[in-house]
């Protein structure tokens, strides 16, 4: 048995199935692309499922990949497990050959035999397999081919040998293969009590996909047996490097010597499994925000944030200072770029998101502490409730264990039936939260007409008019021969110039007809990267099938388009340059009416920021540049330095789109699909109008151009004339109404018309204010003395109810022994006051006698101090003398 990398374990797995007639095919994305109901692709079929199922046709009846997996969410769920085992992982690599329909049973089990004995060399005598309990077929096949002795060949009764992707799905019969790292280990054979010791290792799943699994209680059969082999790359790599510690393979051996060089503390027995978790979930991480998923509270996001979460606590109980994660990630990235090259693209959107999820983090944990370290001390019974503990973990971030860890010494332990209740609570949020948010449900209807009549045709990047026959008539979701109502269809075509929604590019509109019908399209979508389905209205006539018509496109929405699509180019890459190569676009609308772009980025773009976005774009449109589009390769498009979405899987060959120039470089490059101007100058001036925040580290902007910008600009400026307008009047009004009272407005200089208008305004009051207290018919005052002190009696008229307290703070420091009733009536309300002045305070209570007169007038409430105090609300002008009449009586 030789050693072999990673990297050799790999090849030679897909160069065994390539000569023997397999067509090798990439890994697709960890954010599955075909099924709604999957969180993350768990094995190398989910791209192949609607292939199983007879959905989907693809031109090879036998393919083998190594496919991107995680298993940290749904059915297959190992993130528990990561750390503890010397074989769990929550991101792995699954090597499988698939036949679909084509080979079965027999020839699986020869190929499997013959590359793990011939090209992987390993011992006969170290293997063991199992077979479905009922699968008498399988048995006896490995008892032909391998010659295995038949207690070697063990019949499982339970699901660990009928494999399925999730609740639905294909499904089938499985047989294992087991590797037997030696008698040094504990454990025992698969099916026997200790199965699950680390002895006897499964090393490579055959499955029989025979049905598929169509809801909880029904299965039917899949149109024709197929196969589909999962072996788990990194546990084949620690055979072939004779350990039985995956985490001690070449590839992990690295990252985890990073890590211990960057966390300074050696590895040991005791904490290897902080550093497996370290190394395993930075892994994850990395191809996660690879494949565009970002930490977040809900769904994927949320997952993700508590693998980073689970390495960075590991990182902290290291004794680490975070951010530290980050700092290793070059490591992973020259261990597995080669093979994934997504990874260095990403590579700086991976760091900043570490980075930031790690400063926060480190703060929670501080925060964290801080509230454990108050909560004990009221622990009583030595049990930490639940709710407390689940606070912990669900605001601060703080996992149950961290928090045991810290009480262990303290001897108090955790309420962890409470907690365990709040957490499936919260689980089954998270669950509701993300259904639905995948890729679209794709109906079956879509599925069995994209087979039936193959792929449209796309005329739509060099004309906007075009003939087609109409290959197919759908209303609501069945196909029909004919229509003559006025009714909502979707029609198929074997071509069209009609651009199908996608990339953010949004679908045309436009009218297809013949000389019986007239048939409006409202919207037009792309299903499956090539099959067009345009969706509109019979306006009128009859539609048949097999109709001859004319195709037309609405051709002015579609040239704003194609200006917005090339402006969002040159809009990514001049926020690029602007901003840093963590700008990635995370989504886009590219309408005929505006462009909206939304990428990673965790702050506010600054105005400076803002200026230099807007001149790079407009200066690539003032170059009058010619837009080339190039058809290649993905592979050799992203050599050239394309920028692609990550998380999309790309077809055989794509179209790559260049505009401008910087130096003797291009400008932009990016792989697009979308339609677009011949020249950059058709796009007219340009501007970004608008930016907010979308999410955690995701900002979207919006922009306008040409005449629409116009527009814009237009309104606003009449907008803002019209605000001055307003203001201007309102100055001279302000100032006619000062001049007539004999003010002075010379001294008044501020320019800016709002300071302005609020200096005019005080202005104007303190006059009026004036003119009140000099007017006797409006101020009223009558001192009468009482016993040995004076109380005085005063009634105004429309003065400031905010400058009441002063008028009678004004009065007490020129006056002695004197009780200030005032009566202060303003839009036919009463506000009475009360002063006393500082001599009298020990003697009367000034909000003792305001309440009083409130009560008599019909005031709700009032209160103060002592020396000062009001009650406001009344109305009954007629009974104001009465009530004074009536408090004199009662001071005395
Ligand atoms: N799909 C099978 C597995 O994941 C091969 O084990």
């Amino acid at each position: 048995m030789g050693t072999k990398t990673v990297s050799e374990c790999r090849s030679a797995f897909k160069n065994f199935f390539l000569k023997n007639s397999h067509q090798i095919v990439d890994s697709s994305p960890l954010v599955p692309q075909n099924d709604p109901t999957l969180m993350f692709t768990n094995s190398g079929m989910v791209q192949f499922k609607n292939v199983f199922t007879g959905l989907e046709k693809v031109p090879f009846k036998r393919a083998t990949t190594s496919q991107k997996c995680v298993r940290a969410g749904g059915k297959h769920n190992d993130l528990e497990n990561v750390g503890y085992t010397p074989r769990h992982h929550t991101f792995f690599e699954m090597l499988g050959n698939f036949s679909f329909g084509d080979y079965f049973k027999e020839t699986a089990i020869k190929f499997a035999w013959e590359l793990i004995t011939k090209d992987y060399g390993i011992s006969k005598e170290k293997l063991t397999v199992t077979v479905f309990h009922e699968d008498d077929e399988a048995f006896n096949f490995w008892k032909k081919i391998s010659g295995l002795h038949d207690s070697r060949i063990i019949r499982i009764k339970t699901n660990d040998n009928f494999w399925s992707m999730g609740d639905t799905g294909p499904c089938g019969p499985c047989s294992e293969i087991f590797y037997d790292h030696g008698d040094h280990l504990k454990g025992g054979p698969p099916g026997s009590i200790d199965q699950d010791g680390n002895r006897f290792v499964e090393i490579w799943n055959l499955v029989f996909m025979q049905f598929e699994q169509i809801s909880k209680d029904r299965r039917v059969n899949l149109p024709k047996p197929s196969v589909d082999t999962g072996m788990g790359l990194e546990r084949i790599a620690a055979v072939l490097q004779g350990t039985h510690d995956n985490y001690q393979i070449d590839l992990f051996k690295n990252i985890i010597k990073s890590a211990e060089n960057f966390i300074n503390k050696k590895v040991s027995d005791k904490n290897i499994s902080s550093y497996r978790v370290i190394a395993d979930h930075l892994r994850a991480t990395a191809f996660l925000i690879a494949d565009g998923v970002l930490p977040s509270n809900e769904g994927r996001g949320y997952v993700l944030r508590r693998i980073m979460r689970r390495a960075m606590r590991h990182a902290f109980t290291l004794g680490s200072d975070l951010p530290v994660l980050y700092k290793i990630l070059p490591t992973l990235i020259s261990e597995m770029s080669s093979e994934y090259s997504e990874l260095k693209r990403a590579d700086s959107l991976i760091t900043e998101n570490l980075k930031l999820e790690e400063e926060r983090f480190s703060i929670m944990l501080k925060n964290g502490m801080k509230i454990l370290n108050t909560e004990i001390n009221k622990v009583t019974n030595n049990k930490l409730s639940g709710d407390i503990a689940f606070k912990l973990y669900d605001t601060y971030g703080f996992p149950l264990d961290l928090t045991q860890d810290f009480l262990k010494d303290k001897k108090i332990s955790v309420d962890e039936i409470k907690f365990n209740c709040l957490m499936a609570e919260s689980k089954k949020i998270a669950r509701a939260s993300w259904k639905g948010s995948g890729s679209d449900q794709t109906s079956k209807i879509w599925f069995e007409l994209k087979e039936k009549y193959g792929p449209t045709e796309f005329l739509g990047y060099n004309s906007e008019n075009s003939q087609g026959v109409i290959l197919s008539i759908v209303s609501h979701d069945k196909e029909i021969e004919s229509s003559s109502k006025n009714s909502e269809l979707a029609l198929i075509l074997n071509q069209t110039p009609f651009y199908g929604e996608s990339g953010g590019q949004v679908g045309d509109k436009g009218i297809i007809s013949n000389k019986n019908f007239i048939f409006e399209v409202i919207d037009t979508k792309k299903m499956f990267g090539d099959f067009y389905i345009h969706f509109g209205k019979l306006i009128s006539g009859e539609i048949k099938k097999g109709d001859n018509v004319n195709l037309k496109i609405d051709s002015l929405k579609r040239q704003n388009i194609r200006a917005y699509h090339s402006a969002t180019h040159l809009l990514h890459e001049s926020l690029r340059r602007t901003l840093g190569k963590h700008v990635v676009q995370k989504g886009s609308y590219v309408g005929p009416d505006r462009l909206r772009f939304d990428f990673s980025h965790n702050k506010p773009i600054s105005d400076d920021e803002m200026i230099n976005i807007n001149n790079c774009v407009n200066k690539i449109i003032e170059q009058k540049s010619d837009v080339q589009t190039r058809l290649m390769t993905p592979k050799a498009a992203v050599a050239e330095g394309a920028l692609a979405l990550f998380g999309e899987k790309y077809g055989e060959e794509v179209r790559v789109l260049t505009m401008g120039t910087d130096g003797n470089k291009v400008f932009s490059i990016e792989l697009c699909g979308g339609t677009h101007v011949k020249n950059t100058k058709e796009i007219g001036k340009f501007l970004v109008v608008s930016q907010s925040a979308v999410a955690a580290g995701v900002r979207r902007v919006e922009a306008l151009r040409d005449q629409q910008l116009a527009e814009y600009l237009k309104n606003k400026e009449n907008e803002q004339d019209e605000f001055n307008k307003n203001k201007l009047d309102q100055v001279n009004e302000l100032e006619i109404k000062i001049k007539g009272l004999g003010g002075n407005i010379k001294e008044v200089k501020e320019e800016n018309i709002l300071t302005r208008i609020s200096i005019l305004k005080k202005i104007l009051e303190d006059l009026e204010v004036k003119n009140i207290l000099l007017d006797k018919s409006k101020n009223i005052i009558k001192d009468i003395h009482h016993y040995k002190i004076s109380i005085r009696f005063q009634k105004i008229f429309n003065y400031p109810v905010k400058r009441i307290q002063n008028l009678i703070e004004d009065q007490k420091k020129q006056l002695n022994k004197k009780i200030i009733i005032l009566y202060s009536i303003n839009n036919e309300k009463i506000t009475v006051a009360v002063g006393i002045t500082n001599d009298l305070v020990n003697e009367y209570d000034a909000s003792k006698i305001a309440k009083e007169i409130g009560l008599i007038l019909g005031s709700k409430g009032g209160g103060g101090r002592k020396d000062f105090a009001q009650a406001s609300g009344g109305s009954d002008i007629s009974k104001i003398e009465s009530s004074f009449e009536e408090i004199l009586k009662k001071i005395n």
